[in-house]
């Protein structure tokens, strides 16, 4: 299975994993990207057992729009039982790195808001150790001199991300060569820095379930 088939089938066990586990109308949490995006349109035939979904970016929300979701804020939805998104990196704890899709800000407002994060994720993000994909931060304009000299006495190279601005209205600096060992450490250094209003680590909202492929099995790890 190429890496495209693998997103496809994990969006598809997703799916089955939510429908499966929810068992009245519920509120769902959906995530952003390629694998997020296979899931949104599996979603089209099984609206009706939501009521409806929180959107982690604009481009979901579209998406979900497409397929006839209504779309809810957190005064409707209340806390959601479940937040569905891909990573960009997971490991064995179950931290990840995510915001390849610059959404990661409202990625973890979301997560915040669900009871588990179900990590859908190909087997290529499987990794030992974070830091291997460049972490992408979410800065306030003005800040990114002094985000990213911040970033270099941390033994990072900031490259700040072209043509991207997020749908809060920011940069995003891409931090090439961390070695991420104690991601909830680094989680929380980095939201220290003046300017920073978000860091792709997920270790405070880790996944509570990783659904994953080797080859053409699903694998399913439970964090909690
Ligand atoms: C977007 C994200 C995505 O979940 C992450 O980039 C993985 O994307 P894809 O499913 O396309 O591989 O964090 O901000």
């Amino acid at each position: 299975m190429d890496q495209n088939q693998q997103k496809e089938a994990i969006a598809k066990a997703a799916l089955e994993f939510v429908l499966e586990n929810s068992n009245q109308p519920a509120a769902l949490g959906v995530g952003t990207g390629s694998t997020a995006d296979f899931f949104i349109a599996m979603l089209a035939d099984h609206v009706r057992r939501f009521t409806g979904a929180v959107a982690s970016s604009e481009a979901s929300a579209e998406g979900l729009r497409k397929i006839g979701m209504p779309l809810l804020n957190f005064s409707d939805s209340g806390l959601m039982d479940f937040y569905v998104d891909g990573a960009d990196e997971i490991e064995p704890g179950g931290a990840m790195v995510k915001g390849g899709g610059a959404a990661l800000t409202r990625e973890k407002i979301v997560a915040s808001m669900a009871r588990r994060f179900v990590c859908i994720a190909d087997e290529s993000k499987c990794v030992d150790t974070l830091g291997g994909f460049p972490l992408p931060v979410e800065v306030i304009p003005m800040a990114e001199v002094p985000v990213s000299q911040a970033m270099q006495q941390l033994g990072g190279k900031p490259v700040t991300r072209e043509g991207c601005i997020t749908d809060n209205g920011n940069i995003i600096l891409d931090v090439h060569g961390l070695e991420i060992g104690d991601a909830l450490l680094w989680e929380k250094t980095l939201n220290m820095i003046p300017g920073v209003v978000t860091n792709g680590i997920f270790a405070q909202q880790r996944a509570s379930l990783l659904l994953t492929m080797k080859g053409s099995e699903i694998v399913r790890v439970d964090y909690d």
